[in-house]
């Protein structure tokens, strides 16, 4: 993987210019990896004059990328996307950009990179049309060099994005160039695109070995003896192994140079500490300097066993993981470094060791943080396969560019150390019939020609072993199952000897910060396909877990079958957080999902604890609903807690007794009549106080709360900080049910980017100066508008409320 984080942050479009002629004057210049996000023009519609060269794109709007138009539209259930895609707008958008090559360039290999466009794109450099791509969710470059310019005259660069066969989808996907793009200018001779392949395959705590192949090209006419110089770097950068040869590659060829290295004592790569190496190549013909490449790298070892579950580097684990779609909420599918990090780091918290990308290829930010934070990743290809699920949906092309997807999907992403499953599909409709056989033969053979150090899976809804045709096929290494936690327990006798995890489990439905009582019963919601509305009439769900849709079931439940059986490796709950589309089962104005245990803001729904009481390390005691009700009412109080032999109820001051959790319980709960004050709980082990909660009745609205992410962000353009808006009263009180509309006004070094309160049938745009609070809450995204300049964030809102401020430094 050859993308650098820090050089593509660094350097904007008219450096690069810059950069090309001050290499061209040192004769020292290698890879040059340019940001090629900035400055494009971009018009919704259908324009095929665009790909003229002499086009004048001036009237177009100026933007820069990654871009989502679909995001920046308003709500409507009359899109042909329906609530189903998020009930935003599609269609088709153009995007062109000038640029000008500095003659000193003449002599290099220039390519584009495109991280993923959705979808159905179309690029031409100059008028020369470059190819088409329909998978929106895949990577591909384009090699440019002998359609360019250099010197005064201006390269056009023209890309038409077509998203408008709708539905295309069963979540919302977004539409536009949504991830990053680069310019990569190398030297003739280079190492190829996605030009590495490593593989550990010693792995211990004393030794560790490295079998390294890099293919290195020459886009000359001229046959070149040259060096090539390999340095395995730990985390100071120091070289821990390194390895040099002479080669001679031949006018126009590609040669594969494979080299094996042996490192003493590794720092091992884990959930905990995921240290990581890199492998730099260097490629130097006589002694100047032509290429730089770096491959991520981490020692780890794993297994899955039929009996045992899952291990890393010997030691047994269960994977916690959860599902994630690749939207970044308000924020729509835009692949933002920042947002993704966020989204990791509230996940980490929790517990979570496990991502399972659903159901698509995921940004390359996403895999370098699942290599960088400790996240084990199942990385999965496709949702459909020749079989549709909704009308223009990928099987339209499968004929013509599975193969070719497939294979581009591994070479992109097999060096990642966080990356241990292979999914090669979901909820695949080929596992019904004797077609799913042959396919998942050749799938499977695909993968395993490209990497054989990781198992082939796809997550499967059948299980009969004699309906499943792609069971049948025998070419699965770890089965993966989508729900089916009643069934677990027959597994081993159903599937002998076979390797299982659970690649989807619960589809629980919840709000974040609403509450329905009484919660002595579990509902399945709904109880069939199509049952018709008898939700809330708010398209509320409660937050207690105990609504679930009939294939799944509550969080607990789930995680308490899961648990049980060690030959079950682990589960990925469906979802981690909140997503665009999928808001079952409530009609419009409902359009994002409620199976998130984190809202679409990003706000814990109150079930986040639990798993946290379960899966991290740290002292829990967390306790629902909030405490502001009517007097007298009875009120359901649960806790979530771990480490402690029991936990102790106070209502103002006067012991409600203590309890403890019973078997495999995972809460405990009282009835209490409400009254108003302060409701604490204290949770002790041997005696010892391990850790105290209260919660207060809020007053009157006072104040506006507001509380950054961060207290600086850096001056690029594309850092984040998100900013939690709630109203306090007088003494500090939260509100919990406040709905006021905020107002906000930036200065300073950010704009905002994106606002939401998590509330799934909210209306208002993401795209907005404005916000209501929902159940108290909602955020306001800022991102650095490049100036160096330190932020302050306004809020106000009617009434005798004081305004709100935030101060962020710009770094
Ligand atoms: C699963 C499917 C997911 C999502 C989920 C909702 O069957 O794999 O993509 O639709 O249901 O419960």
């Amino acid at each position: 993987m050859n993308l650098h984080k820090s050089v593509l942050r660094k350097i904007g479009t008219a450096a690069v210019l810059l950069f090309l002629a001050a290499c061209a004057s040192t004769k020292k210049e290698s890879r040059m990896i340019a940001d090629f996000n900035p400055d494009w023009n971009f018009k919704l519609g259908d324009h095929p004059t665009a790909i003229q060269a002499d086009f004048d794109a001036n009237d177009w709007r100026t933007l820069d990328l990654p871009h989502d138009w679909s995001i920046e539209g308003i709500f409507s259930k009359d899109y042909p996307t329906k609530p189903k895609q998020g009930a935003l707008p599609a269609g088709i958008g153009w995007y062109r950009k000038s640029f000008t090559l500095p003659e000193s360039a003449k002599n290099k290999s220039i390519a584009i990179e495109f991280d993923g466009v959705f979808c159905n794109s179309e690029v031409w450099i100059n008028g020369h049309y470059l190819g088409k791509r329909p998978f929106g969710y895949i990577s591909f470059s384009y090699d440019l060099t002998k359609y360019l310019h250099f010197g005064n005259q201006k390269n056009h660069i023209a890309v038409k994005v077509d998203n408008d066969a709708q539905p295309s989808s069963r979540w919302y996907t977004g539409s536009g160039i949504y991830r990053n793009v680069r310019l990569v200018t190398t030297n003739k001779l280079h190492v190829a695109h996605w030009g590495t392949v490593l593989t550990t395959p010693k792995v211990s705590a004393e030794k560790a070995t490295v079998d390294y192949t890099v293919s290195i090209q020459n886009d000359s006419d001229l046959q070149k003896e040259f060096k090539v110089v390999t340095d395995i770097l730990d985390a100071n950068n120091r070289s821990v192994a390194r390895l040099e040869a002479t080669e001679q590659i031949g006018a126009n060829a590609i040669l594969e140079k494979g080299q094996k290295f042996e490192i003493k004592n590794p720092k091992l790569w884990d959930t905990k500490n995921p240290n990581l190496y890199k492998v730099v190549t260097k490629i130097y013909e006589k002694s100047t300097l032509v290429d730089d490449y770096e491959t991520p790298l981490g020692f780890r070892y794993f297994a899955f066993d039929a009996e045992k579950g899952f291990s890393l580097n010997g030691v047994p684990m269960k994977i916690y993981g959860v599902c994630l779609h690749h939207d970044n909420g308000a924020l729509g599918a835009v692949a933002n470094y920042h947002a993704i990090k966020r989204k990791l780091t509230i996940m980490k918290e929790m517990g979570v060791n496990a991502i399972r990308m659903a159901h698509n290829p995921p940004s390359i930010e996403m895999l370098q943080l699942c290599d960088e934070m400790g996240f084990i990743v199942q990385d999965e290809v496709f949702d459909v396969w020749k079989k549709k699920k909704v009308t223009h949906d990928y099987n339209k092309y499968w004929d013509e560019w599975y193969k070719r997807d497939l294979e581009d999907f591994i070479k992109r992403d097999r060096n990642h150390p966080s990356v241990m499953m292979w999914s090669i599909g979901n909820e695949i409709r080929e596992q019904f019939d004797s077609t799913g056989i042959s396919i998942t033969k050749e799938l499977a053979q695909i993968v395993k020609s490209l990497d054989k150090t990781r198992p082939v899976t796809s997550a499967l809804t059948e299980n009969v072993p004699e309906k499943n045709f792609i069971y049948q096929s025998g070419a699965l290494d770890l089965l993966g199952f989508n729900y089916k936690h009643t069934d677990y327990g027959t597994f081993p006798e159903r599937f002998k000897g076979q390797k299982i995890i659970a690649s989807e489990s619960v589809s629980a439905l919840q709000t974040r910060g609403h509450y329905d009582m009484p919660t002595d019963s579990i509902r399945m919601w709904p109880k069939k396909y199509g049952e018709d509305f008898d939700g809330n009439a708010d398209w509320t769900v409660t937050a207690f877990d105990n609504i679930a849709s009939f294939w799944g079931t509550t969080h607990e439940e789930n995680w308490k079958a899961a648990k049980k059986y060690d030959f079950i490796a682990g589960t990925f709950v469906w979802t981690g957080f909140d997503y665009i589309g999928e808001p079952d089962p409530y009609p419009y104005p409902a359009r994002s999902s409620y199976f998130g245990i984190v809202d679409l803001a990003g706000l814990p729904k109150d079930v986040y604890y639990m798993y946290q009481s379960e899966w991290s390390e740290k002292d829990v005691l967390h306790l629902l609903p909030h405490w502001n009700w009517k007097a007298g009412q009875l009120i359901d109080v649960w806790a979530y807690y771990n480490n402690a032999d029991e936990v102790e109820l106070f209502l103002n001051g006067k012991s409600l007794g203590s309890k403890a959790k019973q078997g495999d319980e995972l809460h405990i709960a009282w009835k209490v009549p409400f009254e108003a004050g302060t409701l604490k709980a204290v949770s002790r082990k041997a005696g010892k106080v391990v850790k105290e909660t209260e919660i207060h009745t809020a007053g009157e609205a006072a104040k506006i709360d507001l509380k950054s992410d961060k207290t600086s962000i850096k001056n690029d353009g594309y850092d984040l900080a998100y900013v939690t808006v709630s109203l306090q009263d007088k003494d500090g009180n939260s509100l919990p049910k406040a709905d006021n509309l905020i107002n906000f006004k930036v200065s300073g070094g950010a704009k905002i980017v994106g606002v939401d309160n998590g509330y799934q049938a909210s209306l208002e745009p993401f795209k907005a100066d404005y916000r209501k609070l929902y159940n108290g809450k909602c955020i306001v995204i800022l991102q650095s508008n490049k100036k160096a300049e330190n932020i302050t964030l306004e809020a106000t809102t009617a009434g005798n409320i004081s305004v709100g401020t935030v101060s962020i430094k710009v770094e």
